[in-house]
């Protein structure tokens, strides 16, 4: 069975001081929460504060983002080595980034490899446009999405790794999809997966979903067979809310 996860991408939230007590409040309460994989992913500045509040739990810490060369003139930039001992998790290609920064399929599959090479595990993120999803091109869009984040990576190494699969009509709007669409399309991505490599594969291969995820829809989501647990935006910058998405997955997987 794949262990679920409820990873928190705190975005451009919370200032150094703010990051810490967030990440204190949500030790406290599910630090000892072993049956669901807890990682929270706090901007760059306030990594080493979540990191060392972190430091003796088996709660992670993710990065949001990362460039693929190691080092570099890329004024601004941040590299998988320089996230090595901050960082166990990278959220790669959010729509955040592909819409607002520029990213592109080829860029997201350069941080996939560089992040991998680097020790990180790649939380890599898919998903369509209200536009696509109503002209009915979801499977076709996230199977593009999936095959062009895992080309060139090995079947070794895509079972490590994480697929969050977020439709942008559903991110930060308060109307997620439903737990059947979202299990669909989490089974598209399965199944990209399965035929890229093999269904032994895909079978390991953890794939959440994103997109107004909250205290109260996770449970209708999480007993979704496809789906292995969520991408937090606006919920995770509440302990009171992340953790009992952490507690209600903990109950439902006992
Ligand atoms: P949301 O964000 O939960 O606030 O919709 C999800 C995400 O962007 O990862």
């Amino acid at each position: 069975m794949r262990k679920p996860m409820m990873a928190g991408n705190w975005k451009m939230n919370k200032t150094v001081a703010e990051a810490k007590e967030l990440a204190q409040a949500i030790q406290a309460q599910v630090a000892t929460v072993e049956a669901v994989d807890r990682v929270l992913c706090p901007p760059f500045v306030c990594l080493p504060a979540v990191q060392d509040v972190l430091a003796n739990s088996s709660i992670a810490v993710g990065a949001q983002n990362m460039h693929w060369a190691a080092s570099g003139a890329y004024t601004g930039e941040v590299s998988g080595e320089m996230l090595q001992g901050l960082a166990q998790y990278v959220i790669i290609g959010h729509s955040e980034r592909r819409q607002y920064f520029g990213e592109t399929d080829e860029s997201v599959n350069q941080k996939v490899k560089a992040a991998l090479a680097h020790g990180l595990i790649p939380i890599v993120c898919v998903g369509e446009s209200l536009e696509q999803n109503e002209g009915g091109q979801t499977a076709a869009v996230v199977t593009l999405q999936v095959q062009d984040a895992l080309d060139g990576v090995s079947a070794e190494q895509v079972q490590t790794l994480v697929i969050a699969y977020e439709p942008i009509w559903a991110i930060g709007t308060g109307k997620a999809a439903t737990p059947q669409q979202a299990n669909a399309t989490c089974g598209v991505v399965r199944g990209v997966v399965a035929h890229m490599f093999d269904d032994a594969v895909a079978q390991a291969t953890r794939v959440l979903y994103g997109g107004s995820t909250n205290d109260k829809n996770i449970a209708d989501i999480m007993q979704q067979p496809e789906i292995d647990g969520a991408l937090i935006g606006g919920a995770a910058l509440k302990a009171e809310s992340y953790c009992a998405m952490v507690q209600t997955t903990a109950q439902l997987y006992a």
